[in-house]
């Protein structure tokens, strides 16, 4: 494996992590927030580390302009005209790019494929999705694109549409032509955005797809804590201010934004930024070789289909991502899901037919063949009779809205058993978690299809989630529709 370069270097160029540090070695005997105070004898190191951003890794005022710097250095190195850090998670840059470039009405063409965080983004701010599905790979069962014309109808139809929501890449690594997407959107005068949780790393390697943004998207988010070496809940917000408004973007990420931010949360995403500027293109070489390596292991696994040994050759894919098909094998993936975390391996997705694993710059040789080992194992324990592939109702749902979002979520709502719910409007949002993308949103009429999906989703072992009621004997519906 390639060796990193020094991450006391990395201060230098990172005005957070350089606060965050000297923090750290000061002897400061603080009067403000948090009130443990940097002291462990209490709770114990459970709170070794943190740090607040007002009053820590900046002063209250901030005046070291801390933030604003690591702002600024954020937007630059993606091309950005407008970037901030965020401490809420992708969820939050979801919230502030609806809130930026919605209005109270609007309509937005977005994929179904989103994220629950854009849905309640659409809640708060009144909008009504119009929706496109993303093709479904036939062998796996997994979604693989957003295809353009889909889009184009979508916008031939609702021609006031406000802008166009994409989620790229998919959860299992696999991408819409977003240049195409934003060349149309663009045509119809509105930004298109992209949820880019899962691809922070993008752009930083030739063998890797570029960002959404260099592929001509006008605003993206990015969790950086989900593949970058960064803590949970760290996010970025890019944004180009050619079709979105910079005052409105900051008045969009503030309004939704903690007012305590982390300053361990924020200098560890501006310590990522730095580094993948810095070694970015090292590192992310050795990722795609150790990831080829899994891959190369796992094809000779019995039954053990691959995605992008299958998916249609036009489909961009994300070489670093492993989405992994264990159908062929009988075994399941929830039942290799059981074994990993027995072994200490836990895995980011399983559902019946699929595994998936994230594999980041800080894996190495050892770590990847340890989780190829625990797959084999786990397959080898539970391997059967092949089954055919049962895509997710998570990819293959239809939904019909009736009322916004919106309207839905604060609508007086009654329990109905579910069979009675069948052709009601729901007044929940109910997913599959993971992956979280909801099956039936508030304001959509509940089918027979959706209610079966999410009941064969339980029966494999996935759970569901935000349903009042988890069993899903009962439905929560809008009173009076
Ligand atoms: C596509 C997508 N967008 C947004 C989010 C929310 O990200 P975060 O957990 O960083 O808030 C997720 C979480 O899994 C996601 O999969």
């Amino acid at each position: 494996m390639t060796e990193p370069g020094d991450p006391n270097d990395l201060r230098k160029d990172a005005s957070l992590l350089d606060g965050w540090l000297d923090f750290r070695a000061a002897d400061v005997v603080s009067f403000g927030t948090p009130g443990h105070k940097q002291r462990l004898d209490l709770v114990g190191s459970v709170v070794d580390g943190d740090v607040p951003l007002y009053g820590g890794v900046d002063t209250i005022r901030q005046q070291a302009g801390a933030m604003a710097n690591a702002d600024r250095k954020l937007a630059r190195l993606w091309g950005a005209d407008w970037g901030r850090i965020s401490v809420g998670g992708s969820t939050h840059g979801n919230q502030t790019l609806v809130l930026a470039v919605c209005r109270p009405g609007d309509e937005v063409i977005v994929t179904r494929t989103l994220h629950r965080s854009l849905l309640l983004g659409m809640v708060l701010v009144g909008v009504t999705p119009v929706w496109v599905g993303p093709e479904v790979d036939p062998v796996t069962g997994l979604p693989t694109r957003v295809p353009v014309d889909r889009v184009e109808r979508a916008l031939a139809e609702h021609p006031a549409a406000r802008a166009v929501f994409l989620v790229e890449p998919t959860y299992v690594g696999t991408l819409s032509d977003i240049a195409a997407h934003a060349a149309v959107a663009h045509a119809h005068g509105i930004p298109l955005i992209v949820d880019q949780a899962w691809g922070a790393y993008f752009g930083f390697h030739p063998d890797l797809p570029r960002h959404s943004l260099q592929a001509g998207a006008d605003a993206m988010v990015t969790s950086a804590h989900k593949t970058l070496p960064a803590y949970t809940q760290s996010a970025l917000v890019m944004a180009r201010t050619e079709r979105i408004d910079r005052d409105r973007l900051d008045r969009a990420f503030d309004a939704t934004a903690t007012t305590s931010p982390s300053g361990t949360i924020a200098a560890s995403a501006d310590a990522a930024r730095a580094l993948l500027e810095r070694d970015g293109e090292r590192l992310l070489g050795n990722l795609l070789r150790i990831v080829d390596h899994a891959r190369d292991r796992l094809r000779k696994v019995s039954g053990v289909v691959l995605l992008d040994d299958v998916v249609d050759r036009s489909v961009i894919v994300d070489r670093a991502k492993l989405a992994i098909n264990v159908s062929g094998t009988g075994a399941t993936g929830l039942g290799i899901e059981d074994h990993m975390v027995a072994a200490g391996i836990p895995i980011e997705l399983a559902d019946r037919d699929t595994v998936v694993p994230v594999i980041s710059i800080n894996d190495d040789l050892a770590s990847v063949d340890r989780f190829v080992d625990g797959v084999i194992e786990a397959i080898e324990r539970e391997r059967s009779t092949p089954r055919s592939v049962l895509p997710s109702i998570s990819w293959t749902v239809d939904p019909q809205v009736v009322i916004s979002p919106r309207e839905a979520f604060f609508a007086p709502h009654v329990t109905v058993a579910a069979d009675a719910a069948i052709g009601r409007v729901s007044a929940e949002l109910v997913a599959p978690y993971p992956p979280g993308i909801p099956v039936l949103a508030p304001g959509e009429r509940i089918t027979s299809e959706a209610v079966e999906g999410l009941r064969q989703a339980m029966a494999d072992g996935t759970q569901v989630r935000y349903a009042a009621d988890r069993t899903l004997a009962t439905f929560q519906v809008v009173a009076d529709r």
